[in-house]
């Protein structure tokens, strides 16, 4: 096997002592640190995927305040919890928790599986969830692997393969598993967690001050910055938006119901329509967009505002307008008028949030 190259000459038990020591005397006191709940200690998990700890502490207590229990999630509509995770992005992640809340009610009785085998399969749960959540809430000793961690295994055990690569993070897991502290699984996993944010940073890792500095093999050779190796990913697609804040005769405001299916499923947005900026001006595209689609027709403002909206896969290039709708326009499920003071009920991404603000800013001149 191929983790044995690596773990030949390393001290597994003094490492697992430094680096339990460190975390049972620096951790983060953070929310989801404060029970064992296995139900809280996932939604963290989810949240804490792509989201930093500092944005992640208040969401995080609002949501628990909001659901604070594992069936409270499960019976919520999804336009309530659609809600609470307004900002964070990625929505996928709490729709798939929000299914899979309902599957453990269901199947399990309200009760977090405690094995492996059938907390993975739950929706949205990977290898890094069922990890950390069986590791934290049940001290089950399974390996919690993010890119955080493989940085800092990367340097500690001088390993130069691309950690972009599905084996590679195999590669780290198979460590882990020799190296985890059987004695106490959740410490270790979270220590390493925890040294990937506080100590053993990107660019500039705190070496001097690091607790496991005598076990690793890159501060040894001075090379920790060169690692880890990490290809980057193809150039991610740009995609021009034109999208318009447009008004009735009664100043009510025209929203969109994104469809069930596909990014940012089942959000609200202003309307909008993808452009081609070399084709007839965006405003003809977007008027005939708003004509064909929603029956609206429309009279354009000015762009008020650009905004870049960047996704892991695409950037949305959005020019936004202000308008008057001309007429009537038939509203359905999908498509609202709704006052402004009712904008903030219904569940908008980011981006469109920030359509909003930047519309109020030049509203009130500021
Ligand atoms: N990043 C991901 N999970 C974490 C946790 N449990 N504590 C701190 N940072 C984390």
């Amino acid at each position: 096997m191929k983790e044995q190259t690596f773990l030949e000459g390393f001290a597994v038990e003094d490492f697992q002592r430094d680096l339990i020591h460190w975390f049972e005397k620096e951790q983060r006191d953070l929310p989801w640190r404060k029970d064992n709940d296995p139900y809280k200690i996932w939604v963290s998990e989810i949240m804490l995927q792509q989201t930093k700890v500092d944005t992640v502490i208040p969401y995080f207590n609002k949501f628990i305040e909001q659901f604070p229990t594992l069936e409270a999630l499960a019976e919520a509509d999804e336009e309530e919890v659609l809600k609470a995770w307004e900002g964070l992005g990625y929505y996928s992640r709490i729709r798939n928790l929000h299914a899979a809340v309902k599957e453990v009610k269901e199947q399990y009785g309200g009760k977090v599986p405690d094995n492996p085998e059938q907390f993975s399969k739950l929706k949205g749960v990977g290898p890094y969830t069922t990890g950390a959540v069986l590791s934290i809430a049940y001290g089950i000793p399974e390996p919690a692997v993010d890119g955080n961690v493989m940085r800092v295994l990367s340097r500690i055990f001088l390993v130069w393969e691309d950690i972009s690569k599905t084996g590679t993070r195999k590669l780290f897991e198979a460590i882990v598993r020799k190296i985890i502290s059987k004695e106490n699984p959740s410490y270790f996993n979270q220590a390493l967690m925890e040294l990937g944010a506080l100590i053993c940073a990107p660019r500039n890792p705190a070496c001097l001050l690091c607790p496991v500095q005598a076990h690793c093999r890159a501060f040894h050779e001075g090379v920790q910055t060169e690692l880890p190796v990490k290809t980057k990913k193809a150039n991610v697609k740009q995609v021009a938006i034109a999208a318009a804040v447009l008004k009735d005769e009664h100043g009510k405001i025209l929203i969109h119901k994104r469809d069930g299916a596909g990014l940012l499923a089942n959000l609200w947005e202003f309307p909008n329509c993808e452009v081609i900026h070399s084709q007839e001006n965006l405003e003809r595209q977007l008027e005939k967009f708003l004509q064909e689609e929603y029956g609206a027709a429309v009279q354009l403002g000015n762009p008020f505002a650009t905004l870049e909206h960047v996704f892991s896969h695409l950037v949305w290039n959005i020019t936004v307008y202000d308008g008057k709708i001309i007429g009537d326009v038939a509203e359905t499920e999908q498509l609202k008028l709704v006052d402004e003071q009712e904008i903030g009920l219904y569940a908008f991404p980011v981006s469109h949030q920030r359509i909003w603000q930047e519309y109020k800013k030049k509203e009130t001149g500021g």
